[in-house]
Order: structure tokens, then sequence, then C-alpha cells
């Protein structure tokens, strides 16, 4: 809605089709909340999310904050852990290996990044892998390179979603991701190679990034640094995710991607915000109905 409102105004030569990540989600949202009723009807519990946070970190916090009230929205039960930023590394994977064993829990969320002396690996892979709805443990990350995926890392999954839902053909597409992370870029790659594209990974070594995206039929950028990808790369009629969610100096967030510049070549974009971000929780809460209906099934 809101591109063709920008396309109608004079000073703007916006082509691109926003993809509104806030409605898409919304749908999303709606069906978890629909599966988890029909599984109270058939007399089966709610499905259980705890969520853990460690220490004050403000971003982390309205994060999590997010998290919880959009499970209770969908009829998951959401239990909250908030621990002191001075929480050891033992109490907190004894608090996962309770968490492990309590059957009303059906996906453990350790919210990142963790106060700095603690090591987040050795936690990760503590949580039980029908339990990670994150995606983020070894086993759930081997099950998606080897093509039979699980519990799928969420921001990727959500990606997918959304690019489903302009019509992506994949197969024969060029999909240039920038950025290599654990929790975006890598799976991502491994998501779009599922569906059939090209996938190209570039990071902070790659030398030519302009020559990259400008190749690009798919550009997914996820380098948590403003505006990193200029508008004038991007190959007419590509389709554009922006993953980058910078908060800059005078409050706003701002994107990995030039956006104006941008959304005059590409043929679909994500705005930020309200694009990739609302995604990423809708896709958490999938990813918690899973587990409880094909994981726990007692
Ligand atoms: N921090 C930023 N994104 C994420 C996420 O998807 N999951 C968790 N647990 N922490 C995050």
């Amino acid at each position: 809605m809101r591109a063709f409102e920008m396309q109608d105004r004079k000073d703007t030569k916006m082509t691109a089709e926003l993809i509104n990540g806030k409605d898409i989600a919304a749908r999303v949202r709606q069906q978890v909340a629909a599966g988890v009723q029909a599984r109270r009807e058939q007399g089966l519990r709610a499905p259980g999310l705890a969520v853990v946070l460690v220490g004050n970190d403000p971003a982390s916090q309205v994060y999590v904050g997010s998290k919880r009230k959009a499970c209770e929205e969908a009829g998951i039960l959401s239990l909250s852990y908030d621990l002191p930023a001075d929480t050891s590394q033992e109490a907190l994977e004894a608090l996962v290996d309770e968490l492990n064993e309590n059957p009303a829990v059906d996906g453990i969320l350790v919210q990142l990044p963790l106060p700095e002396h603690l090591d987040a690996d050795p936690i990760l892979v503590k949580i039980r892998p029908d339990k990670d709805v994150d995606g983020f443990h070894p086993f759930n990350i081997g099950r998606l390179v080897q093509r039979r995926p699980e519990l799928r890392p969420c921001t990727p999954a959500g990606i997918i979603t959304l690019l489903d839902s302009v019509g992506t053909p994949y197969k024969g597409q060029h999909a240039v991701i920038v950025g290599a992370s654990n929790i975006v870029g890598r799976p991502m790659a491994m998501e779009l190679l599922l569906k059939g594209a090209t996938v190209t990974i570039t990071h902070r070594f790659t030398k030519d990034l302009a020559k990259f995206v400008g190749e690009a039929d798919i550009v997914i950028a996820a380098a948590g640094k403003p505006g990193l990808v200029k508008g004038e790369w991007i190959k007419p009629g590509a389709t554009v995710i922006d993953v980058g969610i910078n908060r800059m100096e005078d409050g706003k967030l701002k994107g990995d991607i030039e956006f104006e510049p941008a959304a005059e070549r590409a043929a679909y974009i994500t705005p930020v915000p309200g694009g990739v971000g609302p995604m990423t929780i809708a896709t958490l809460l999938e990813n918690t109905l899973f587990s409880a209906n094909e994981l726990h099934q007692d």
C-alpha cells in the first residue's frame, strides 16, 4: 500500500513494490494462533516457550518483550526468566538443563548477545535440539545443510516466507548474501540453496562487493552496517531484502541498504523497520508450534 502512495508522490521515483513484513507476520501469527486453538480443542496443552534474558541490554529487553507478548497473543504459554547481568555460566547452564527436562516447555530461547563473561556456544549446544526453536544448535544447522530441516533459524526462514509471498522463482536465480553470520548469512545460504537458487555469500574480505550485488536477482543484506549496500549497485528488477536494523544517533532505524535509490531499481524491497524484523518473531512462534505438534507428542 505504501509503495503506491509513494509512487504517487512527484518527488520520488520509487518503482519497487514494498514487501510488507508487518502484514505478512500478522498473517503468520494468526495461522499459529489457529493451530494452537486446534490443539486445545483436541484436549492438548498449549505449546510452551521459555525465553531467557541475561542482563539489562535495552535492545534485548525490547526484543524479548515483543517475543513474550507475541506468544501470549497466539495462545502460547510464555515462561520468562530474567537473570541478573552477573549470572554465572554454571547457573545459566543449570537453567537450560532444567528447561530441557520441563515437559511444559517446547521451545527454549536464550537471547543473544550474552554479557561478555558468558560463553554462548556451550549454552546453545546444551539446549536440546528438539527444543531449539532458534535453530542455532549444530544438529539443526546440520539438518538444514543436509536438506532435511527440522527447526530452522527464524530470520532466514522468515525471509523465505517473505520471498514466497511475492512469488520468487528461485531456480535459475542468483542470490547474493552480504554477511556470513551464524544467525543469518550462513543459514540463509542453505535455505536459498534448498529452494534451488545459485548462492553467493559475500563478507568482510570480499573484494568487489558492488560487482556481486550488481549480478544478484535476490539480494539479502545482513552485515549490520548502515547503508553498506549502495542503491546504484542493485540490478534493475531485483528482489531486495534488508536484514539490517541499525540504530542511528538521531534515534532512527536504518537498514544495511540505501533504501530510496535501491527502491528506484528493485522490483520488490523490504522496508526498515517493518520488513524482516516482524518475521523473526512470527517464525519463532511457528517453530514453537511445530515443536509441540511434531517433536513433543506427549
Ligand atoms: N539476538 C538477535 N537475534 C536473535 C535471535 O534470533 N535469537 C536469539 N536468541 N537472540 C538473538
